[in-house]
């Protein structure tokens, strides 16, 4: 694929792997990404995955044909993207890395190797001739490890944005362009909320730094390149680095073990529905996607937890999404409890403990407090729940 005259594609599409990261299930894959910017001097954008070595040789080899490739630029070193590094470095005996101190040192506790002789360290600002282009580097620690460096292409105007813009999916299956993704947003929440998440203060100084720069082109290391209202993609990501809410509506989170918390959360989603709130998503905690709830919790401006009360503390789905949100800075939301106890409920309690180190958080008045079956007076709770909320959409 061409990105540009002198820039190509050249990464590779895993239908193979079953747990991202050893974490996020990915039904449609997973594409590692790589680029050649063929100048006088001819750079490679970071390497794949170590399953994939073979086949992205194959692909930097009909892409350049007899020549070789000068540098590798390792921007990142999770070996989703270093993992073919020591192989490139065997095939292509005379070319150097081009890295971060940090990334270096990486190198050495990974490989046992960094490259004396064949390295070019490099930091915020310096820049990297290759010809008629100029790549210039950008310091972007912990988005989404402390040694990545994003770069600069001056001339075709193209943002190599590390872990950052990108997906879940495999290329072969949302597209290379993500011309024909036309829900791009739902996989790229996902994986941005899991794994970049709690670095959103490091993720909102680098975009201030990209907000300097005319951007034509953006090529992350996973998922589509993206080229065509790139406003789109970075208004979503200023949102999302902000902890902003970027839809209106409630999710409710569930566990149930003998479906009484549950009736609860449907009384309330139907009531909600009735009375207009934008949007309701209810998720099971114990049987959906934690990942896509999650994405869910930062993205509503509102959320409901409901759970039951489990060895004197909570049941350990919930326990498990709470961690999940508290430990990705889960910030500027309003939030209800519903709590199931049969014969002392502590739901509620250690909920709000968990939450208690949260920013700018508001709890309804109204609460829901069950103990075992709901009750009528539980049913008067939801119905006051329901118009609270209600009311704070009018
Ligand atoms: Fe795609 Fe942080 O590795």
């Amino acid at each position: 694929m061409e990105i540009t005259k002198d820039i190509k594609y050249v990464g590779v599409n895993d239908h193979d792997i079953d747990l991202f990261e050893g974490h996020y299930i990915v039904p449609e894959g997973m594409a590692y990404n790589s680029y050649a910017i063929c100048d006088e001097k001819i750079a490679i954008m970071d390497s794949v995955d170590g399953n994939f070595t073979e086949q992205w040789f194959a692909n930097i080899k009909k892409e350049l044909g007899d020549k070789e490739p000068d540098y590798i630029v390792v921007q990142h070193m999770e070996p989703d993207h270093s993992g073919s590094l020591i192989a490139f470095m065997n095939e292509f005996k005379d070319a150097k890395v081009v890295s971060s101190a940090k990334a270096f040192t990486m190198m050495n506790n990974f490989f046992g190797e960094c490259f004396e002789g064949r390295r070019v360290e490099v930091k915020e600002g310096d820049k990297l001739e290759l010809g008629t282009h100029t790549l210039c580097f950008v310091a972007a620690p912990m988005v989404h490890w402390p040694e990545v460096i994003m770069t600069y292409d001056e001339k075709d105007k193209v943002l190599f944005s590390a872990d950052a813009f990108g997906k879940f999916g495999a290329l072969d299956v949302c597209g290379e362009t993500g011309a024909d993704d036309d829900d791009w947003a739902c996989e790229a929440r996902r994986y941005y909320f899991g794994i970049v998440g709690k670095y959103g203060m490091q993720a909102q100084a680098v975009l201030k730094k990209a907000a300097g720069l005319d951007i034509q082109t953006i090529c992350p290391l996973h998922g589509p390149v993206l080229k065509e209202d790139l406003g789109y993609y970075l208004d979503l990501y200023n949102t999302w680095t902000t902890y902003g809410a970027e839809t209106k509506g409630v999710v409710i989170a569930y566990t149930s073990v003998y479906g009484n918390t549950k009736k609860a959360v449907e009384m309330l989603a139907a009531k909600l529905e009735e009375k207009g709130v934008p949007k309701v998503a209810v998720t099971d905690l114990a049987r959906d996607d934690i990942a896509e709830a999650v994405e869910d919790a930062f993205r509503y401006d509102t959320i409901v937890f409901a759970t039951t009360t489990f060895n004197n503390d909570i049941f350990p789905f919930m326990k498990e999404f709470i961690n999940s949100l508290t430990e990705r800075n889960f910030q500027n939301k309003r939030m209800g409890f519903i709590e199931n106890g049969s014969w002392a409920p502590q739901a509620m309690k250690v909920m709000k403990g968990m939450l208690e180190g949260c920013k700018n958080m508001t709890c309804l008045e109204n609460e829901v407090s069950i103990l075992s079956g709901v009750s009528a007076e539980n049913e008067a709770q939801i119905e006051a729940m329901a118009e609270e909320l209600a009311a704070a959409y009018k």
